[in-house]
Order: C-alpha cells, then sequence, then structure tokens
C-alpha cells in the first residue's frame, strides 16, 4: 500500500506564515501548525473577575444553540474489524517541539504543593472562597486543567466552608471520580484513598466515616437520596461537568434546588437571591463547575446564581484540522498516530474513538505496524481504555510510561472530561463517539441503543485539553475546521434522549413525579408514558401510577428494572442463585459471547458444550457455571484466558459479573432474599423469572411463522446469534431488539406460553 498522509492544517482565519521547511526534505508537509485556542483568549478579565451574570467568557457564538444540534451521521461508515494495511511514512510535523518533558509526575508531597500552588485557579483562591462563602449557589467556569476538580473541594474544606459536613464532588464517570480521588488524597498527603478523600461508584466505594472529600458519581449521589432526602450528609454539592448534562446530573440539580430551599429556609427570601441566610442549621452550598457550559442556563434555573469564570489554562495546546474530511476514522488515527510516533519528541498520544471494537480494530492494526519498526524506534505501549473494561486494566493507562517507549492510549469518551493521564502530550480526535438513545418507544417497550455519531464542540475541546495538562500539547483533529465549526455546541440532555424507567421508579420512591417536576429541560410526553407503561408491566406501580411495596424493592437494586423484576420473581421461584448469575452478565457493560458474523459457526461448534437449546440465557448460565469450575480448578491465569478465548467468551465480561455479582447478593442479603437458593437443574423457574421481567420484551408465534411482539405490532425475527435461531416456539423472551433491515430480537429465551398467564399487567392488557 502507497504510504498516504492525513494532511492537517490550521485555521483559515489566522494564515500561518509559510512554512520554512527544511528544504532537504522534499516530502509533502502534512501538519500546519495553528496557535493553542480556537477560542477568543482577549475578551477575559482578570482571574475570577467575572461577576456580570451572562458573560460567556468562552466566546461561544450561539450559547442556546444546543437544541438546534445538528446530527452528523454521515461520517460513520461500516468498517471491518481488519487490521489495516496502511500507513503514513516519513511525513513529519514541521514543528520543532521543546522536548521539556511532562512536569506533573513528580509525586513527592513538596513537589505536589508546588504544583498546586501554580495552578491558574490557585491566584484566584481568596475570591473564590469569599464568592462561595457570600453565595447559596456559585456556577464556576475554567478551563480544563485550570484546578476546578481537584482544588476547589480542596479549597472548600481548608476554608471551613463544609462546617463538619462532607463534600460532594459528582463526576459522570466512574473512572473520573476513583482516579480524582486518588489524586487528590496524595495531595493532602493522605496514605490511602477512603480516609480524608474517598469515593463512591456503582459497585464500589471507598469512604469512612473520617471522609470530607467524596468524589463520586453523579448516579451514586441520585440514590443516596433514597436513604437520605435531603442530602443531610453534604454541606457543599460540587456538581462537576455539568456539560455533560446527564440524566443523572439534571435529576440531581432538580433535587439539589428543592433541597437547598428547605435546608437554607430559603422560603423567606422571596426574591430567591440565593443569598445565604446564615440562620439555618445545616444550610447546603451548590457549585456548579465545567470547561465548556451554557452558564447562563444553568445561573437562570438557580434563581439568577453568580457566575465565575477562573482565568487561564495551564498549558498551550496547538490544533491541528485534517485539510479533509476522513471517511475511515479508524484508519486515519492509526496513521496519524505513526506520523506522530516516528516524527515527534517523547510524550504519551491518546487517541479518542467511539466505542470498544473501534479501540479493538485499532490496538490491531497498530500493534501490527509496531512490530514493522526499526529495532531502533521507541517502543508503543498500548492501552484501550473504554467502560466495560475489567477492574485494574485502567490501572496501566495511569501508570508511568517505561523509558524508551510510547504509551499510546485508545478510549472512548469516558477519558474525556476530568481526568489527567501522566504523560499525555498528543491527543488525536477522531471526531466521534457513541451517543445513548431510545428507540422505537412505538412498537412497545422501547430501549436505549448506541449510535455512533459526530462530537459537538464541547467534546472537540475538552479533548484537545487532555493535552495540555501538564506541559504543552498538540491535538490532531481528524476533521476539518468546517466540520468543526457546524459541529453542535454541546451533546442534548440525556433526559431528552434516553430510558426514563429507571429514574421515574426512583422518583417515585421519593414521592416525586417526574413529569411535575423543576427540571432545566422537560423530556417528552411519549418517553414518559413509555417508561410508566414499562413500571406498569413490572407491577412496579399500580394502576393509579402510584409505587408498590414491589416497585420499592425493585428500587433498592443497582440494576435496571427489568433486571431487578426478575431478581425479586426468583425469589418465589426458588432459583435465586441462578437469576443472579445471568443477570450479572447481563448487566456487564459487554457482551458474553463474541459475535463476529464471519466465525459464528466455529464459535457456536466451540460452545456447544454449554449452548442450552432454547435459551440464550441458560446458555449464558451454563457458560458462567463452565467458567466458575475453570476458576475454581488449578487454572492459571493465562489458562483461564485461553480457555474464554477457545470458547469465545469475552472474559472481561465474566469479571466484571463476577463483581456486580457480589453486590447483588449483598443487596439480597440486605432485603432478606436468600441468594443461595437454587432450583439445581430445572430450568423452568429460571426462565419463569426471566420472564417476569421481560415481559414486555416478549413476542408470540403467529401461524405464518413470524414473531409478533405481544407489546407492540412489530413483526421481529430472531437473531442469527441466537440459539433460537431459525427455530419455532410458541413464545419467546428477548434482552433487546436490534434494527437492521429487519428488526431482530437478541438474547432470546423460548417461554411457556402458561407463564404469561401470570403476569398480571400483561393478561389485563393482552384481554
Ligand atoms: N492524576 C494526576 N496526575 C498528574 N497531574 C494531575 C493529576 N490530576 C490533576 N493533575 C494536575 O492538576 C491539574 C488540574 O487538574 P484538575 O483540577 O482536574 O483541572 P480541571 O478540573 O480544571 O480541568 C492538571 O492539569 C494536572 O496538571
Ligand atoms: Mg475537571
Amino acid at each position: 500500500m502507497p504510504s498516504k498522509v492525513i494532511r492537517l492544517m490550521r485555521d483559515s482565519k489566522n494564515a500561518y506564515p509559510p512554512q520554512k521547511a527544511k528544504k532537504q526534505n522534499s516530502k509533502k508537509v502534512p501538519w500546519v501548525d495553528v496557535s493553542d485556542d480556537e477560542r477568543d483568549d482577549r475578551r477575559r478579565k482578570t482571574p475570577l473577575g467575572v461577576k456580570a451574570n451572562g458573560h460567556q467568557p468562552n466566546g461561544h457564538p450561539h450559547p442556546h444553540s444546543h437544541h438546534h444540534q445538528r446530527e452528523q451521521e454521515g461520517r460513520n461508515h461500516k468498517r471491518h474489524k481488519k487490521a489495516r494495511h496502511s500507513m503514513g511514512t516519513g511525513a513529519g510535523l514541521v514543528e520543532e517541539w521543546s522536548t521539556a518533558g511532562p512536569s506533573g509526575s513528580n509525586g513527592t508531597a513538596a513537589a505536589l504543593q508546588e504544583q498546586r500552588r501554580n495552578l491558574p485557579i490557585a491566584k484566584g483562591r481568596e475570591a473564590l472562597i469569599q464568592e462561595i462563602r457570600n453565595n447559596d449557589v456559585t456556577v464556576l467556569l475554567g478551563e480544563t486543567g485550570s484546578g476546578k476538580t481537584t482544588q476547589v473541594p480542596q479549597y472548600i474544606l481548608e476554608s471551613g466552608l463544609a462546617r463538619t459536613g462532607m463534600i460532594a464532588v459528582t463526576q459522570p464517570r466512574r473512572v473520573a471520580a476513583t482516579s480524582l480521588a486518588a489524586r487528590v488524597a496524595a495531595e493532602k498527603n493522605e496514605p490511602s484513598v477512603g480516609r480524608l478523600v474517598g469515593y463512591a461508584v456503582r459497585f464500589d466505594e471507598r469512604a469512612g466515616a473520617q471522609t470530607r472529600i467524596k468524589y463520586m458519581t453523579d448516579g451514586m449521589i441520585v440514590r443516596e437520596l433514597l436513604s437520605d432526602p435531603l442530602l443531610s450528609r453534604y454541606s457543599v454539592v460540587v456538581v462537576d461537568e455539568a456539560h455533560e448534562r446527564t440524566l443523572r446530573t439534571d435529576l440531581l440539580l432538580t433535587n439539589l434546588k428543592t433541597i437547598q430551599r428547605t435546608r437554607n429556609g430559603a422560603g423567606k427570601d422571596e426574591a430567591g437571591t440565593g443569598k445565604g441566610k446564615g440562620k439555618a442549621e445545616n444550610p447546603l452550598k451548590i457549585v456548579i463547575m465545567s470547561a465548556t457550559l451554557d452558564a447562563e442556563k444553568f445561573s437562570k434555573f438557580f434563581n439568577n446564581a453568580k457566575i465565575l469564570y477562573v482565568k487561564g489554562r495551564q498549558h498551550p495546546v496547538k490544533i491541528y484540522y485534517s485539510s479533509e474530511g476522513q471517511t475511515d476514522y479508524v484508519d486515519s488515527a492509526m496513521r496519524t498516530f505513526f506520523q506522530v510516533h516516528t516524527d515527534q519528541p517523547p510524550g504519551d498520544v491518546l487517541i479518542f474513538l467511539p466505542g470498544q471494537e473501534d479501540i479493538e480494530s485499532l490496538e490491531k492494526s497498530i500493534k501490527l505496524f509496531a512490530n514493522q519498526l526499526p529495532k531502533d524506534e521507541m517502543e508503543v505501549l498500548i492501552c484501550p481504555m473504554y467502560a466495560a473494561q475489567a477492574p485494574g486494566q485502567n490501572a496501566k493507562v495511569f501508570a508511568p510510561t517505561p523509558s524508551n517507549s510510547r504509551k499510546c492510549i485508545l478510549s472512548t469518551n469516558i477519558a474525556e472530561t476530568s481526568i489527567t493521564i501522566p504523560g499525555v502530550k498528543y491527543v488525536i480526535d477522531t471526531g466521534m463517539c457513541k451517543e445513548k438513545r431510545y428507540l422505537a418507544r412505538d412498537t412497545g417497550g422501547g430501549f436505549d441503543t448506541l449510535l455512533t455519531k459526530a462530537i459537538t464542540k464541547s467534546s472537540a475541546m475538552q479533548r484537545a485539553g487532555r493535552a495540555g495538562r501538564e506541559g504543552m500539547g498538540a491535538c490532531f483533529r481528524l476533521y476539518t475546521e468546517d466540520a468543526f465549526n457546524n459541529m453542535a455546541l454541546a451533546p442534548e440532555p440525556e433526559i431528552m434522549r434516553c430510558s426514563l424507567t429507571s429514574s421515574i421508579l426512583q422518583l417515585k420512591c421519593l414521592n416525586q413525579n417526574l413529569e411535575e417536576l423543576d427540571l432545566m429541560d422537560m423530556p417528552d410526553v411519549d418517553s414518559i408514558s413509555s417508561a410508566l407503561k414499562t413500571l406498569w408491566l413490572l407491577d412496579a406501580i399500580n394502576p393509579n401510577r402510584e409505587l408498590t411495596p414491589l416497585g420499592l424493592q425493585m428500587a433498592l437494586f443497582p440494576l435496571e428494572p427489568i433486571h431487578a423484576r426478575a431478581v425479586l420473581a426468583s425469589r418465589e421461584n426458588g432459583c435465586t442463585l441462578e437469576v443472579l448469575d445471568i443477570i450479572s452478565v447481563l448487566s456487564a457493560s459487554s457482551k458474553l459471547f463474541v459475535d463476529i458474523t464471519e466465525q459464528r459457526e466455529t464459535a457456536a461448534e466451540a460452545r456447544r458444550m454449554f449452548t442450552h437449546p432454547s435459551s440464550d440465557h441458560l446458555t449464558i448460565l451454563n457458560a458462567v457455571r463452565a467458567y466458575g469450575e475453570i476458576v475454581a480448578g488449578s487454572a492459571g491465569k493465562a489458562a483461564r484466558k485461553d480457555w474464554c478465548r477457545k470458547h469465545f467468551l469475552n472474559e472481561r465480561t465474566l469479571l466484571e459479573a463476577s463483581e456486580i455479582r457480589v453486590q447483588l447478593r449483598q443487596t439480597c442479603g440486605r432485603m432478606g432474599i436468600d441468594w443461595k437458593i437454587s432450583c439445581g437443574d430445572k430450568e423452568e423457574p429460571v426462565v419463569k423469572s426471566l420472564a417476569y421481567g421481560l415481559a414486555q420484551n416478549s413476542a408470540f408465534l403467529q401461524p405464518d411463522g413470524s414473531y409478533k411482539q405481544t407489546m407492540g405490532q412489530s413483526v421481529v425475527k430472531i437473531h442469527p446469534s441466537s440459539v433460537l435461531c431459525e427455530k419455532k416456539v410458541p413464545a419467546i423472551v428477548y434482552d433487546e431488539l436490534i434494527f437492521t433491515n429487519q428488526i431482530y430480537a437478541r438474547g432470546v429465551s423460548s417461554v411457556p406460553k402458561t407463564v404469561f398467564a401470570g403476569i398480571g399487567a400483561l393478561n389485563r392488557r393482552i384481554a
């Protein structure tokens, strides 16, 4: 394959002076330097100088335009998982880089304190504390790397603003919460995480009686409302990365508003100026933070709360655009990586890709070509990073890079905000991400699916920011400057595009009705009624939309309501052990069965020993048991891995599932459900329990041999990866629908039709 170079250029407005390229280098010059920042820095005031509300320090052209966001799906081309066979050679960056290495990795206490003092936010420390002291709600904007997430909670603690309570710092993602807690604990010179500084994420918590600063996912704090509706343990709640507008963040903001009114006694303050009353016993302070935020909107939501701005980012990042649109972002990312690797001084590379599949495909191609590099080149150390990874895998990402190698981190947008990966100097941004979207609610029981689409400006800025955390860096955008300019400003709030079932159930437990809440953005009526319908089918609410005792129990599980329902049904059916085995796999972030279209037959053959003839769920159970035996035996780590590979099983899923299972067993224990109850080799109790949860995902065989949904009008086919594919059984339940040219049901089990007779709501519906 001829070498092909990705041409990247600076923006058109600021023409770069003609390259004084080394004449002896006759090759094309692919990269052109652009100035550090696409935003307008000149309008900025002094640190924390922004007092006027409505000021838009980021210079975003249309602060409210994210309602008009455009989806750019056109660039999402179908690709194969094969390694690619082209790469850039010898095409150099013209720019000579200062070889000053990353400065931040020195972990000694003195060095850490010195680093803290040098952060842009440090200059504004006193002003910031003063503003937080004087205001109930503060909106804080500051560029990525200015020190918001790590410093603000410490300032609040050190200044006594939290009194004797805790400071919660919410994050949309778990790796952010855990890695930030580790960093701040180190800055506080703590021997370990979980003492003064702790974290709480789903299925993992490290915090104790001494904990004062707690980094937690937004989901965890929303869940905490169930046991502590006023969040009375927290004196300050810092809502970080609020621009992401996750569903949980939105629900948190709504609740914080009312909690603050109750705790601070703002009822008397008709004007709602948000000024502290001083009288309340346990007042709550709220700080909203982000680097890219529609600050005005947040401020308005909180009665015109004060907007503060931290000036300056720590280090400049040079931005490069590709000169033309890239059709295959995985291939472009690979070629760009090698251009950086062969031409650039040491410094790790962080590549943003939409999902795990792309990451695996890029990993293969990079490995393939890295092996062909001359022996004297730096070694390439690849570290994938995505949510579904086995616990502990992320540690590799954060570990120091060995000398004479270059770390290449392949990440989804979980590395996009909040975190600092030491050593990263170069970011390659494919411009694509996966976004959750709620589909097909009119086919009866909609569901969330992940779509690959173009990122937003706010993501692009956050991604670029990852290159300038410890020193100056560069960001290579694999899209044109025009494409950047056409990107939507910020993602559409998740509440507008996701399934609301789980949230509505949680709110019901708080005696709240979503449709009556004061939300920043209101979801549409259809998605609310679809969620209510699901909850009713699950017997979580009664026909008057009131929470049932069963619904309350379902909410206590850290599970999707449909899965929680199956676990509760297993209690009656005497098969909790089996159902937990299955549900923990279904709750893991990736699929257990590796499904590659071309290898389906081989995989089916390899898995024959645990294939159940009429149930993908029982096949999962058999696989979990078989793996359990391998683990219990003397097989070492490598042997286990090999065993999984041979049987086309995703070991990561099994490892994650076993952690989840531990948590679920604990939850059962707390609720007085005996998880050890087993039905032995009986199958019907298990399938029956699952059917209680999946009732809305059911279909009956029609006389013409097709399956028709019980809750919708669609005809569904059984997915080719299912053990039931091509088989005809009277009734099925399934985990999900896949939309291609047909509607496919995936994760299918045959269920005796009589089971449905026992499901009250469904019956009433069919009747
Ligand atoms: N885990 C870490 N390792 C090394 N440096 C870090 C780490 N976390 C934070 N830092 C340093 O602290 C700076 C500020 O981080 P942070 O408070 O997360 O900024 P912000 O929230 O404003 O983006 C980073 O730019 C980096 O220099
Ligand atoms: Mg941050």
